[in-house]
């Protein structure tokens, strides 16, 4: 059988006395979507953070084409091939859109500081080719976006916000990325857009793979391949949306939490 893309085993964290991931056994494949649903504080975002290297797994494995990349420091990790966005916004309100997207491609340009100095004509050329390459990347993730590509971040709507996110997670040519909640702060109209969105770019890069944490449903029952559920660090269940919705014991989860926020 051939290996998943990202393969991921027995993955735990503790803070404290809190177990915040525990046990958990995820794969995704080549061209493939996968959303993470769960209750609030179920452990989706410390998951990402686990498998992007911010955190150090307690226990566990993380593997990316068969290379174990536990306990590498972050920007090790996205230079291997895996990409993300945060919860919260980390865009860079000041820079222009263009400047944020090239952000994100640094860790596939050649010229340092040094070289900058001692070749400033290569260098120049190499931030040309960027700025290209970031234009189209941008106009690529959303044609609508383009036409801003040289204002300032700080004045884009959430909406675009987000969608410039990806357009820089993107940057890095990864195999995987990660979203954390990218519908937040979306109409109805945006989520749609940014399901076709998904589904056009994966189209243009063959074998890119999503993980995707998402609360809005619509989403959820139409975008993934798969959809894991997370509960209490614990994952229990993964499938078809479908069938997973209809598990007993993810109805519970859900109505615990209705439960706890009707208190
Ligand atoms: N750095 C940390 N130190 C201590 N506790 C943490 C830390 N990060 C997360 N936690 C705790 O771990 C648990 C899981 O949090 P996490 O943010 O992963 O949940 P989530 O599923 O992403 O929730 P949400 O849907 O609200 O974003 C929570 O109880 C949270 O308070
Ligand atoms: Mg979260």
């Amino acid at each position: 059988m051939k290996k998943p893309l990202l393969e991921v085993r027995d993955l735990s964290i503790r803070f404290g006395g809190l177990v915040a991931v525990a046990e958990v056994d995820l794969e995704l494949n080549a061209s493939e979507i996968v959303c993470m649903i769960g209750p609030n504080g179920a452990g989706k975002s410390t998951l990402l953070n686990l498998i992007s290297g911010i955190y150090t797994p307690s226990r566990g494995s993380v593997t990316l084409e068969g290379q174990d990349i536990t306990g590498w420091p972050a920007h090790r990790i996205a230079a291997a091939g895996i990409a993300r966005t945060f919860q919260s916004s980390r865009l860079f309100n000041d820079l222009t859109l263009l400047d944020n997207v090239l952000i994100g491609m640094h860790t596939r340009t050649s010229t340092g500081v040094l070289q900058a100095l001692l070749r400033p004509a290569k260098a120049r050329a190499e931030l040309e080719s960027a700025a290209e390459q970031a234009s189209a990347l941008i106009r690529s993730v959303s044609p609508h976006l383009y036409p801003r590509r040289h204002t300032l971040a700080g004045a884009l709507p959430q909406a675009d916000r987000r969608r410039l996110e990806i357009a820089r997670a993107l940057a890095s040519e990864p195999k995987v990325v990660m979203l954390d909640e990218p519908s937040s702060g979306m109409d109805d109209r945006d989520t749609d857009a940014l399901i076709a969105d998904v589904r056009r770019l994966m189209a243009e890069r063959p074998g890119l793979s999503f993980l995707i944490i998402e609360h809005d449903m619509r989403l959820v029952a139409t975008l993934p391949d798969r959809v894991a559920v997370i509960d209490y660090g614990r994952k229990i269940a993964d499938g078809d949306f479908s069938q997973v919705r209809l598990l007993p014991r993810v109805q519970e989860a859900y109505l615990g939490q209705k439960a706890a926020n009707h208190a």
